[in-house]
This record gives structure tokens, sequence and C-alpha cells, in this order.
């Protein structure tokens, strides 16, 4: 994309990445993602806020010229994750005049990571200021969302907050400027997913401290600009409150059948229970659609079969993604089978250290689930409806 406008002398300079299916060598980008960069021409001074992926570094060069910017005076660092930092070192070899403005936490970690200068870095505070002549960036420090280092920047006179990561989308946005939630919902939710979710209370508590700001716009630096801020921080205060719903998750690998009739036949008994169920199996699944679904669920359940009286591996991923992820899940059941013995259940209950949930009657059979084994199983449906209707969520 080229340039765009989004304010008085403020410009989008950033990059889209239409093509790119991965982020972090893990997350899947099904619609691909942008670096979103601005540039901010004030009457006296001019500052960049962010940079792009040192792979799209080109791309902002072009964008800077095409809008005749001779000079950067300020390049704002929200965050030291290289897909916003990593072009500052060559910026700063193209702009020998321009400072890096950031907090202590991010100036060590710009040289700790990239070599930044620490002589030309200029270091603020929670709440200060910095003038660009008729025009005015606060700085609102907001750790963990999702580094330590995370701030935030808000133009004073436009009402615009920069918001780096936090409210931001994995999305490659042909339209910047949105105010319809069916524009940015998905690809918003999954990054809410993947990125901030271990961090719901960082990021309630900056929700609430932001609704001291009026504010405008929230232009993130990845995916599209919010002309309605209230749509996407009301569904990050909905995705990151301590609400859950009628759903389970349950992820699955089956080799021989048996845990795959299992996980058929659970979800058709939660289904008359009227329970919404989200089965994922795990050879074709989407690691983002799978973190997508454990935002709201009340209950997760873990199917596998066992492999060297271990757990499928594939189920150890998807339990160390759900422990790392650190939903608001309340529920959690383990279904499977195994062939001559299985220390299964053992394994993965050791892995969910990170979850606060209650651990439901396990279901693991031996060869293929006789009728008792069927009986357990339903057995287990009624335990999460009951435990459903108990949350008060039925
Ligand atoms: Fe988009 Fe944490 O970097």
């Amino acid at each position: 994309m080229a340039v765009a406008k989004i304010g008085d002398n403020t410009f989008f300079v950033g990059a889209i990445d239409w093509h790119r299916r991965l982020f972090d060598s893990l997350i899947p980008l099904p619609e691909g993602t942008s670096y979103n960069s601005y540039l901010i021409k004030g009457s006296e001074k001019t500052a960049l806020i962010d940079s792009v992926d040192p792979s799209k570094y080109e791309e902002l060069l072009g964008n800077l010229d095409s809008i005749g910017v001779k000079k950067i005076d300020y390049i704002i660092s929200n965050h030291a994750e290289q897909d916003h930092s990593g072009s500052i070192p060559q910026l700063l070899a193209r702009y020998p005049h321009a400072k890096v403005v950031t907090n202590a936490k991010c100036k060590v970690l710009l040289e700790e990571h990239l070599g930044v200068d620490p002589e030309r870095t200029i270091t603020v505070a929670d709440g200060e200021s910095l003038t660009l002549g008729d025009k005015t960036l606060k700085f609102i420090l907001a750790p963990w969302v999702h580094w330590p280092e995370t701030m935030f920047t808000y133009l004073e006179e436009r009402k615009i907050l920069f918001t780096c990561d936090f409210l931001g989308s994995h999305l490659a946005p042909s339209k910047l400027l949105v105010n319809d939630i069916s524009e940015f919902y998905e690809g918003a939710k999954r990054y809410y997913a993947e990125i901030m979710m271990p961090f719901r209370s960082s990021v309630l508590s900056h929700l609430e401290r932001l609704k001291s700001y009026e504010i405008a716009v929230i232009a993130p630096s990845h995916g599209p600009i919010h002309l309605n801020p209230k749509l996407i921080m009301d569904a990050y205060q909905q995705w990151a409150s301590d609400a859950v719903k009628n759903q389970v998750v349950l992820p699955f690998v089956s080799m021989h059948g048996s845990t795959q009739k299992m996980v058929e036949f659970l979800t058709e008994k939660l289904i008359e229970r009227g329970i919404e169920v989200k089965p994922f199996d795990l050879v074709v699944t989407d690691v983002g659609k799978l973190a997508m679904s454990l935002v709201d669920a009340a209950t997760l359940v873990i199917g596998a079969p066992t492999v060297l009286v271990g757990p499928h591996p594939l189920a150890i991923y998807a339990t160390y993604l759900a422990n790392a992820l650190r939903p608001k899940t309340r529920y959690l059941g383990i279904i499977g089978s195994f062939g001559w013995g299985s220390r299964m259940l053992d394994v993965l209950k050791g892995m969910i250290t990170n979850l606060k949930v209650e651990i439901l009657s396990p279901v693991i059979v031996k060869g293929y689930p006789k009728e008792d084994d069927l009986k357990a199983i339903e057995e287990l449906a009624d335990e999460i409806l009951s435990k459903h209707r108990e949350a008060k969520i039925l």
C-alpha cells in the first residue's frame, strides 16, 4: 500500500505483507499481516512512530520519499520486537540527526537486540510529552501487552492513539480505515488469542486506564486503523473478561480410530445437551483457530491416543499451547486410548500448571471404546452440562 493520510499531516507509511503466511515460525497468517508505521509532521519537528519489519525497509523508505520526507527528528519506538523496531538501525543511518524516543526498558532492549546506540536515544517516562510544534505526543507506558516495555503514544491534538501490537490484527488490509466490526473482528480476535490472551489482566488494566483519554482513532501497528475505537475496545473487554461461553473446545488426534470414536460420541452427546462443540483434528488444525476458540470456551477436552506410554506428540503440543496461552477456561477433560499401557493422564495433567481449571472425570480406554466406555463418555457430557449450569452459562 502506498502512503495513506490518516489525519492532518499524519500518514500511514508502513508496509502490507500480503504473502506472509507464518509469524515467529509458529503463528499462521492466513490473511497476511501489516507493519504499520506512521509519520507525523509537526510545525517544527517530524516524528516516525514505529518502523517496519526489516524485510520491508525499502518499502518504508519509498513511502517516506514519496511524501518528501528529508528529515526525521524522532523515531518513536513503542515496542522493541523486531517487526516494529527492526528497521530502526537503518533509519538511524539514513537520518543521522534522528533520535529514538522510547522508555527505559525499551531502550535497553533496542540496544541488546539491535545494537541501537544509547547515545541516540531519548528516554521518556509514563505521562511525559514531546512537542513537535503544533502537535504533541504523550507517552503512556503499557507494560505486558505483550512485552515488559510496551507503550502507547497519544497524539493529543488529533486524539489518535498509537497502540503498536495492542488492539491490532494480523490482517493485510486493502481497506486501511475501518468502522465496521465485520471488517476486522476475525483478524483481531485471532491476534488477541495468539498474542494478548496470556496477559488478560494487563489488557483489562490498560483498557481501564484508557477510559480517561478521549480517543477518536486507534492506530495499531498491525492491521486496519479503527475509526470507531469503541468497537475494538469493547471486543477486547469481552475477550479479556472472566465471562465464558457454553462451549467445549475439543482438540484431538487419533491413530487407529479409538480416540476419534470417543471424540465423535462426546461431540454428539454434548450437542444433544445444548452445548456448542468445536472439535479440532490436530493433524490438520490451524493453531490460530484453536487459540481463538479458547478465548471464550468454558471447557477444554483433550483427546489423545497413547504413543510409547505418553500422549501423542500432537496432543502434547496442543496442551502446551493451551497452557502457554492461559485462557479463562474453567473445566478440563482428558479422553483417549491406549494399546497396552499409558501414563498419558499424568503427563497431560502435569502440563497444565498455568490453567486455573477444575479437572473433570477422565476417560482413558484400552483399545476400541466399548459400551461401558461410551457410557463413561456420556457421563462426562453430563458432568460438563452440570458444570456449565452451575456456572450459569447455559
Ligand atoms: Fe508485532 Fe510484538 O510485535
